[in-house]
């Protein structure tokens, strides 16, 4: 492949107020910026697994994905959604995005983004359609990081640990068809499967908090869990990668899935 896909994403605000238009925007770009440091490895975290902790995974590298995030700009025929039509960037402030998944066909041609309160970190579909108009949801708590000012008077506003993005990442990781590092396992047993990646050692359970690299092992013998991994639970501070059979699996996600509908 020769270019970079870049793949336009609408932000929706269903509880936040207009009055915040300009706080959102710039939260809005810090998260899409998060996305594209943490989808090309050039987070500057990144090095953290460059060098030093990369030296107990000899089998992993970080993964590196020719793609990159950009807030769309709003093109539908006018009349079709009002929203739309002022909304150049396409931010929506108060517009009600679709239920269900959620999913809303009148944005169909987007990688859609829904923040809101759910009191829970966020949640996406595993293996998104952009044709159809899914969106990635995630808490009004864990959107966007704190590098830049939140938006108190819209409750939009990122809570330490979940305060640099990485639900974002985490959560687009499953729109592009990528289980959890402990797939199939998180109940302490081993050999259930984990994610169907060869270079993300299995493991039996979910880790939260900021182990040391070292600190988890995983199923296979003398090999830690690789819980620095934005499949897995920790706080956003201490998960810096993605592996290259993970960024292998989205590429070919997204080149056959979802590029053929981008708007
Ligand atoms: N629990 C959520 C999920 O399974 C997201 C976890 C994100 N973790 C984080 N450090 N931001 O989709
Ligand atoms: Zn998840
Ligand atoms: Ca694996």
């Amino acid at each position: 492949r020769q270019n970079t896909i870049e793949i336009p994403v609408a932000v929706h605000f269903p509880e936040a107020n207009e009055a915040d238009r300009a706080c959102l925007e710039v939260l809005a770009q810090n998260q899409i910026d998060i996305l594209n440091a943490d989808y090309s490895a050039t987070n500057t975290d990144i090095a953290t697994w460059n060098n030093s902790v990369s030296s107990l995974f000899p089998g992993t590298t970080a993964g590196v994905a020719d793609i990159s995030f950009c807030i769309a700009v709003s093109n539908h025929p006018p009349g079709l959604d009002p929203e739309l039509i002022e909304g150049n960037p396409a931010i929506t402030i108060g517009y009600n995005f679709g239920g269900g998944s959620p999913r809303d066909g009148n944005w169909a041609g987007y990688l859609n983004f829904v923040v809101r309160n759910i009191g829970a970190l966020g949640f996406s579909p595993l293996g998104g359609s952009i044709a159809l108009g899914d969106a990635v949801t995630m808490d009004n708590n864990a959107f966007g990081s704190n590098a830049v000012p939140g938006c108190p008077g819209s409750g939009v506003v990122p809570s330490a640990p979940y305060n640099l993005g990485r639900t974002t990442t985490h959560e687009l990781g499953h729109f592009f068809n990528l289980e959890h590092t402990f797939n199939g396992d998180g109940n302490g047993t081993c050999g259930i499967g984990g994610d169907g990646i060869a270079d993300t050692p299995e493991v039996a359970n979910s880790t939260y908090g900021c182990p040391s690299p070292n600190a988890v092992a995983s199923c296979l013998a003398g090999q830690v869990a690789l819980t620095m991994n934005y499949m897995d639970y920790v706080n956003d501070a201490c998960m810096y990668m993605f592996s290259a059979g993970q960024m292998t699996v989205a590429e070919a996600y997204i080149t056959s899935n979802l590029v053929p509908a981008l708007a």
